[in-house]
């Protein structure tokens, strides 16, 4: 999605949804590697409320899951399906509508997906995006031409029908997000435009059956009243009630996780970020102490976070907690190692290990909670189809070590990163742990650059202090994805009083990024960024030097390694 990078937007920017389970992640990753079981089928994890529908049939667009989290903002549940997905999967989850995805393919190729029957015999309402209204004219009648040139960028909607339900309290003249390559010739038998712009004559189409096409995307930031368009779709024309909210969700999981549970026990790995604090919150008000949570410090941790954490769950909340060191035996593992990858897979196995005593001291456990987005359900479906490079090992996630014969609990399996937050809400959590930035598994071990030693984590958590400080002191700290130092392997000459000095360059990374996918570099006050750096080289003694970072992701990526 198009990002805003302009600097007086620093205070618009939103943190919502993520792809990553941030905390975890790297616990899961080995475990896909040693071969898991499968997490539970989608229909046993959805809330028990009396749930509808909306279907995103997937095509590829890299905007599907924006669209199902925009219907989700409507308080409809939305699910992302693949375009060739069973009718029974979708049955099961009580559909009141669809929405065909835009998609790089063409609907001509001989490999063109295209829409299944059973769509059309359901005589379901049918809303198609882009490719998604190209598959809709292809398969009913109409024609589509190819590409002479795509047509990328804004619009002018104009509406030529002021009756049709799906434009609905729209602004004539309102703008709108194009991008495209094959366009729509003539329209199939039965349908007629509803509005236009200047070069898309059909830009909104419909029929009597319910069944409507959108030459432009009514999901991505640049089509303002897109999520207009949508809702109406959801409530005018698919007739859905709107029952999904995170108070109805809350109370149903509980009530499912205390006849999943029953008299059995359950582990939990909480790391103090958002999602673990929220799942073992979640679980514990619904069975108390039949959850232990399982707490390590992997000595790659900020200042205090440790301490915080235990203090917070197990004074404050009440919460079973068993709280291990384990700094020694990382370091110990982490000697030598200069490789990225390298790092988080032996942190990810580190992690494992000391899980897996931990657990065993328990005695016996049945069930093991997760904190699985969403987004992670998606990401991890999709890949054994798409052939994309493995960037950094944390984007995979799988089920549990062969070994653990443990059944998986993953309460928030099919919520958005947004939606968490408002569950965290929804258990008075407060505000503090739900609008934390998020924080890699690996820690601080992938913010020292080169070999990780106890002496350079300490001088990164002195600067890593300074900057969060200063962050939040000046209220930015909720408008940024993320802001931390990085302690590069650079040693360069400066002077301190009279005297000549051979000390660390600190970088500072801030970024804003709605889902971690992409991010900018935040455009700071000079005089913030002035008085981390001045506070850094006075208080931290073995730096000499502070550069802000100021590329965007890609081309770099947020974190250094
Ligand atoms: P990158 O650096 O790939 O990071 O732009 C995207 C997001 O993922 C976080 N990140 C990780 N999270 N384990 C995690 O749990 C990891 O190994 C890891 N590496 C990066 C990063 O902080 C950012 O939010």
């Amino acid at each position: 999605m198009a990002k805003d990078k302009s600097p007086q937007n620093l205070g618009d920017s939103h943190r919502i949804a993520t792809s990553d389970d941030l905390e975890v992640s790297t616990y899961l990753e080995i475990a896909k590697e040693l071969g898991g079981e499968q997490p539970s089928a989608p229909e046993e994890a959805i809330s028990g409320a009396k749930r509808e529908a909306i279907i995103v049939v997937d095509f590829g667009s890299q905007y599907s899951l924006l669209i199902a989290r925009r219907i989700r903002e409507c308080q409809v549940y939305c699910e992302l399906v693949p375009y060739d997905a069973p009718w029974e999967k979708i049955a099961a989850l009580n559909p009141k509508g669809f929405i065909l995805s835009g998609g790089p393919a063409s609907v001509y190729e001989p490999e063109a997906p295209l829409a299944p029957a059973y769509i059309y015999e359901s005589n379901l309402p049918v809303l198609g995006i882009c490719y998604g209204m190209q598959v809709i004219t292809h398969q009913l009648g109409g024609r589509v031409a190819p590409a002479t040139k795509h047509e990328y960028g804004h619009a002018i909607l104009h509406i030529s029908d002021v009756d049709s339900p799906l434009l609905a309290d729209l602004d004539n003249a309102s703008p709108v997000w194009m991008s495209h390559g094959d366009r729509i010739e003539e329209m199939p038998p039965g349908f007629s435009a509803l509005a236009y712009t200047e070069s898309s004559p059909f830009a909104v189409m419909g029929n009597d059956k319910q069944i409507f096409g959108l030459q432009f995307h009514p999901e991505v930031a640049h089509t303002p009243q897109g999520k207009t368009i949508l809702k109406n779709f959801a409530y005018r024309i698919c007739d859905c009630q709107g029952n999904w909210t995170m108070g109805n969700f809350t109370k149903d999981s509980q009530v499912k996780i205390k006849q999943q549970v029953g008299q059995g026990k359950v582990i939990s790995a909480l790391s103090g970020g958002v999602d673990s604090s929220i799942v073992a919150t979640l679980i514990h008000q619904a069975i108390g102490n039949q959850l232990t949570c399982i707490f390590v410090n992997n000595g790659l941790l900020r200042r205090e976070e440790a301490k915080r954490t235990t203090k917070v769950f197990r004074h404050n909340m009440g919460m079973n907690i068993i709280s291990v060191d384990a700094s020694d035996r990382f370091l110990q593992r982490l000697r030598g190692i200069i490789n990225p990858e390298t790092k988080r897979k032996a942190i990810g196995e580190e992690f494992i290990r000391v899980f897996e005593e931990e657990a065993k001291k328990i005695g016996k456990v049945d069930f093991l909670a997760q904190g699985t987005l969403y987004p992670d359900v998606i990401e991890s479906a999709s890949s054994g189809s798409q052939t994309s490079a493995k960037i950094k090992s944390h984007h995979n996630v799988g089920g549990l070590p062969a070994r653990m014969t443990l059944s998986l609990i993953e309460p928030l399996r099919y919520l958005f990163k947004d939606e968490v937050r408002q569950v965290g809400i929804e258990l008075g959590l407060p505000e503090e742990m739900i609008w934390r930035q998020p924080f890699p598994g690996p820690g601080l071990a992938i913010r020292v650059i080169g070999e990780v030693t106890r002496e350079k984590l300490e001088i990164l958590r002195g600067a890593d202090w300074i900057v969060m400080n200063e962050i939040k002191k000046a209220k930015l700290y909720h408008q940024l994805w993320q802001s931390f130092a990085i302690l590069t392997d650079v040693r360069s000459v400066g002077v301190m009083g009279d005297f000549r000095t051979y000390g660390y360059l600190v970088a500072i990374r801030a970024v804003t990024s709605e889902d971690a996918m992409t991010a900018d570099w935040a455009r700071l006050p000079y005089d913030i960024l002035a008085r981390i750096s001045n506070r850094i080289v006075n208080e931290v003694p073995e730096v000499n030097r502070v550069v802000y970072d100021i590329t965007s992701k890609p081309p770099s990526t947020i974190e250094w390694e």
